[in-house]
């Protein structure tokens, strides 16, 4: 079972892409081997390997036990975060859909009219605030902490609203940890080694997923399977790295994640932020973007097969998506029936297994090269596994372009000017130099 839990089939690749990849297979395993023995570049940010061995399942029985100790009845999580701070659970709860509770969303935006559409929400639910922010000092989150526990703190008075909060964030520094500190919340870790993106498998995605009624522990088990096996098996990691660098070298600039079901949209928004986050710097990396099957073959379809070859896509299959088999039932009209015969008794899985197969071979002969990631069954340890290989493949894939792909300097420069544009002190005469440009 677990060997084949993910597969890679590059069968739909072209072959002088297939070349480049197979010469870069031995660089990958050397990248591996680096990121494996923390001597790569960036090593300090490592921590993500290994991570449910090394830490991963003695958090998660502490936070199962802080739930077990919750004095006050709830059936709402609002969670508050942006980026590695949010994606991962998103990510989870759009694909699962299967929670105890309302799970809702803020802080990742600065739209009033979302956040005002949450706090309607609780008007009818017992909540808990759960923020999570690595810094501590990212202004979307900021801002929304404040609207929430404003909010929190009206409904329930300052003692219970304290009780009411978990705060997700670094182990000693920033604002969030003095917040927790001062006002005696609940506070959990994300390990100082482990960067946003790369930390849904810490503290950052399983205290939500856990209130939400998630199994973690098999989340972690999906990720921990990876990485024993990935020590001494052919590694799709590996694979994938080495089969985008060789696209990229044949000047495939952006990679089109295709992904097979609309519940896998925030999957593969993660997908996204991951591989662009991690790559796009020092003039280089490939556009990672996304297309959902089959609703976008209606919207961007016509642009992959016939558009600018500048493109790699890669399809997210999974072989069992664990939802109930749909039969399309026999025609009722026999005028449409008689033209549409051949759809009655397929399943729409079938279909969909149809479609998926029919693109892969159309964009191909359109000049795609494609890959497939072929994910057995979609639970969380699936989940967990594709989230291991993803970020493995991102590490090894990262070096192999010869970026550190686990700093993120390039998201700074805004954060710095909307800082100094909302008036942070000590940004004054920037704040000036801004103003004067926008005028
Ligand atoms: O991957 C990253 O480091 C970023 O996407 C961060 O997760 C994001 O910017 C949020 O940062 P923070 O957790 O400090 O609020």
């Amino acid at each position: 079972m677990l060997k084949t839990m993910l597969k890679i089939d590059t069968r739909f690749i072209h072959k002088d892409i297939r070349k480049r990849a197979d010469d870069l297979l031995s660089p990958a395993c050397n990248a591996f081997s680096e990121l494996v023995a923390k001597t790569c570049r960036g090593r300090e940010w490592t921590g993500f390997w290994n991570y449910p061995q090394q830490q991963g399942y003695e958090v998660n029985k502490g936070i199962d036990s802080y739930i077990s100790t919750i004095p006050h009845a709830y059936d709402a999580v609002v969670l508050l975060g942006i980026g590695g701070s949010l994606q991962g659970v998103q990510a989870v709860h759009d694909a699962l859909r299967k929670t105890r509770l309302r799970l809702l969303f803020a802080g990742y935006h600065l739209s009033a009219g979302m956040t005002n559409a949450v706090l309607e929400q609780l008007e009818q639910c017992q909540p808990l605030l759960v923020v999570v922010s690595k810094s501590g000092e990212t202004l979307e989150t900021a801002v929304a902490f404040r609207v929430f526990r404003n909010y929190l703190e009206q409904r329930y008075r300052k003692h219970e609203a304290c009780q009411r909060t978990i705060v997700v964030t670094d182990p000693d520094s920033g604002s969030l940890r003095a917040f927790s500190n001062a006002n005696n919340c609940q506070a959990f870790s994300i390990p100082a080694d482990v960067g946003g993106r790369y930390s849904v498998l810490t503290a950052v995605g399983l205290v939500p997923l856990a209130l939400a009624g998630y199994d973690t522990t098999m989340l972690l088990q999906g990720a921990d399977a990876f990485y024993t096996q990935m020590i001494n098996t052919d590694n799709p990691a590996v694979i994938y790295a080495a089969t985008r660098n060789a696209a990229y070298q044949a000047d495939k600039h952006v990679e089109v994640l295709s992904y097979c079901d609309p519940h896998l949209r925030s999957l593969a928004a993660w997908w996204q932020q991951l591989f662009g986050e991690s790559e796009g710097k020092d003039g280089k990396g490939i556009l990672p973007t996304t297309m959902a099957l089959t609703s976008d073959l209606h919207a961007l379809g016509q642009y992959l097969q016939d558009g600018r070859r500048n493109m790699l896509e890669t399809f997210l299959v999974v072989e069992d998506m664990q939802s109930a088999s749909t039969q399309v039932p026999t025609d009722p009209l026999p005028a449409v029936g008689q033209r549409q015969d051949y759809l009655a008794n397929k399943t729409m899985q079938e279909l969909n297994a149809i479609a998926i197969n029919s693109t892969r071979l159309a964009h191909h002969d359109g000049g795609v090269p494609n890959m497939s990631i072929i994910l057995s069954r979609l639970d969380a340890y699936g989940l967990g596994y594709l989230f291991a290989f993803w970020q493995t493949a991102c590490a090894i894939s990262g070096a192999l372009l010869g970026v550190n792909p686990f700093d993120q300097d390039g998201v700074e420069n805004y954060k710095r000017n909307m800082l100094a544009l909302a008036g942070k002190s000590g940004l004054e005469s920037e704040a000036e130099k801004l103003r004067s440009r926008l005028q």
